[in-house]
């Protein structure tokens, strides 16, 4: 079969349909097909976990029109600090300017297409392409373009702009022509995040690991704690497994959680479960287990500094944040983990973690870095393993959808009800505007 090429959503959304490879058209109408007459309260038929053309369909409908979590203001603190990313075939970078704001671009040349930035990261007066040496001021417009003649006009050849949105210290970016509005998503969970003042806090430990299976397989396991008990000893000494902590409703209805909604809130800490009508964003500030305060082995905390000192009490759990695709974390009084999502191909997604701490902590003297990872090291870790085996079990041609468990899989419930009424609007909604134009 032949495939899609990414992109071509962009321009299928910005110019006059070109939605005539039947291939494509036959893909589309199997994977609505399949999602209609999904089986509710049941895991996804194979080829959404292992099909090339099924990963291309995601990434062309979700990832490549979506705003995705990039990574944290305070990984560029200073103007010229940069990060670049890859999210399936396209390049990203993203600068902080001489006026502070953090913008994202495509990151290839303008001239022949080389990219601009090779390193992850890096700091730089002005972006120069190493090919030629065209050189792009911060803000991606083109400063300098040796001998290109009379009629070259500089101001046509500006690095394309990527959307970039940043919130509580939180970069988002957004691949599409025009992005879906970002304001909704700004206004539920910026008084979520502000008290702990992420945008100032210091990265104390990156990792990047590979899951050999689906970006859906990742979340799907994320999103229950019904496999915790018997694979993560070291996080269910203070992470709870009741469905009510980890699922998506239910939690109020809980005396001990609502007792420390009632606790946070009165502080000033917004806590109460918070969820966007389509599903695709939630925060919820929910308790650790008795007394712990932090993913550690003892429960204590791992850095002695808190984290943000507008945070007026101890013991506010863990506030819990996820944006699909990309996006899950984990908000303590004494750290901060973020983790990022980014498929690699349909069996291969790479996870990245983040812990965050107060930017005055000092390693060895306010924290060990053995104790504040390595409860998220191992549990990251037992999660690959889960996801590799899970991912091995539905190649099996014997594989067929299972039921989720109503007690413990809310939640996975929940983002497999979000991806299919995501996969089947957009897919019906740009199959309707195209043959309204066509
Ligand atoms: S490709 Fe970048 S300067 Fe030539
Ligand atoms: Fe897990």
């Amino acid at each position: 079969m032949q495939t899609a090429f990414p992109g071509r959503w962009q321009a299928v959304l910005s110019s006059p349909p070109s939605f005539d490879n039947e291939d494509d058209m036959d893909l589309q109408a199997n994977v609505l097909r399949q999602l209609k007459n999904r089986r509710e309260g049941f895991s996804l038929e194979q080829p959404f976990y292992i099909d090339q053309d099924y990963f291309k369909l995601d990434m062309e409908t979700i990832w490549y029109r979506d705003w995705l979590f990039m990574g944290h203001d305070c990984e560029i603190p200073r103007a010229g600090n940069y990060f670049t990313v890859q999210i399936g075939d396209y390049l990203v970078v993203i600068v902080r300017g001489k006026d502070q704001v953090i913008r994202a671009f495509h990151n290839t040349c303008r001239h022949r297409g080389h990219r601009v930035c090779t390193k992850d990261k890096g700091a730089a007066a002005k972006l120069v392409c190493p090919y030629h040496n065209w050189t792009y001021d911060l803000d991606g417009s083109l400063v300098f373009a040796r001998q290109m003649g009379e009629n070259f006009d500089k101001a046509d050849f500006g690095l394309k702009t990527v959307h970039c949105e940043s919130v509580g210290g939180y970069i988002f970016v957004c691949l599409a022509n025009e992005a879906p509005d970002f304001a909704p998503m700004r206004a539920s969970i910026e008084p979520y995040l502000a008290p702990h003042r992420l945008w100032e806090a210091k990265v104390a430990h990156k990792t990047t690991i590979i899951e050999k299976g689906n970006w859906k397989l990742v979340w799907e396991n994320n999103r229950e704690c019904y496999h915790c008990a018997s694979n993560h000893p070291e996080l269910c000494r203070t992470y709870p497994e009741a469905p009510t902590a980890t699922g998506v409703q239910g939690a109020g209805d809980d005396p001990f959680i609502a007792e420390h909604w009632a606790r946070c809130e009165a502080a000033g800490l917004p806590s109460e479960f918070k969820m966007d009508p389509t599903g695709q964003f939630r925060t919820a500030r929910m308790p650790l287990i008795q007394d712990a305060e932090s993913y550690t082995m003892s429960g204590k905390r791992a850095v002695r500094k808190p984290l943000s000192a507008d945070v007026p009490i101890s013991h506010i759990g863990t506030m819990l944040l996820f944006h699909y695709p990309t996006t899950w974390n984990h908000i303590l009084g004494d750290h901060a983990i973020s983790f990022r999502v980014l498929p690699l191909s349909a069996e291969e997604t790479a996870v990245t973690t983040t812990w965050l701490v107060n930017k005055d902590a000092v390693e060895g003297v306010d924290y060990d870095l053995e104790e504040l990872t390595h409860v998220w090291n191992m549990t990251n870790d037992q999660d690959r393993s889960i996801v590799e085996e899970n991912a091995f079990g539905i190649r099996s041609p014997a594989y067929e959808p299972g039921p989720y468990s109503v007690d413990h899989e809310g939640g996975v419930m929940q983002f497999v009800e979000w991806y299919t009424n995501f996969m089947m609007g957009r897919l019906q909604g740009d199959k309707a505007r195209l043959s309204a134009v066509a």
